[in-house]
């Protein structure tokens, strides 16, 4: 049987990752393939706890060492039990978020970098890892929750910054997320294909 392929979506909060992975889903069962789409925080058991705390807290109030570690713990129970079942049977599995999440968001307030990579250092390596790039002053646009929008602004200037890190160290690929929603798809495809042999 054919091996599958792991794709990670990540960008800022409101970069349309899930659009575009929705997308990528009829592209690929038009061509016959199997894809499974998945996010993290997962729909497991610590993945709806996570929600909950997100929805409580104010960007001040996040505790980055507390969800470095839940964010981990809910990832390695993510790879057991759906991501690698899913590519031993062929699948594209996309997801919707992955470490770089963890790396980009909680590499903040004192927690550095490589603690949170090494925090990661056991989880599954994808096939291939997209940022999708939206500037944050787009993407702000395009949330309509953020309670204080100001602090969500610097709050996710941070974070892309640390994906462009990301980025320049080889960890991702950048894609421009501003064009229309078919050329981002087809250039994403095109990164695909060119890796799952
Ligand atoms: P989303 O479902 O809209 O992508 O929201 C998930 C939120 O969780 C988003 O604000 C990013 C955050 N997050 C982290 O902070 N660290 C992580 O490791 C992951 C996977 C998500």
């Amino acid at each position: 049987m054919e091996r599958g392929f792991f794709l990670v979506l990540e960008g800022i909060d409101g970069s349309g990752k899930t659009t575009v992975a929705h997308k990528l889903k009829e592209k690929y069962e038009k061509r016959g393939k199997s894809v499974l789409i998945t996010r993290e925080p997962t729909d497991y058991e610590l993945g709806k706890y996570i929600r909950d705390y997100l929805n409580k807290v104010t960007e001040q109030e996040r505790d980055p060492l507390f969800e470095a570690l839940i964010f981990a713990a809910d990832r390695a129970l993510h790879i057991r039990r759906r991501i690698l079942p899913h590519i031993e049977k062929g699948y594209l599995v996309i997801s919707d978020r992955y470490f770089y999440s963890s790396l980009a968001y909680q590499s903040i307030n004192g927690i550095d970098f490589n603690w949170v990579l090494e925090v990661n250092k056991y989880m599954l390596t994808p096939n291939l890892a997209v940022f999708l790039d939206v500037a944050p002053s787009e993407a702000i646009k395009r949330i309509h929750h953020a309670r204080n929008v100001f602090e969500k602004k610097r709050f996710l200037e941070k974070v892309y910054n640390t994906y462009l890190e990301m980025v320049k160290r080889g960890m991702l690929i950048k894609v421009n997320g501003n064009k229309n929603i078919s050329e981002v798809v087809e250039e994403i495809s095109l990164l695909i294909d060119d890796r799952w042999k």
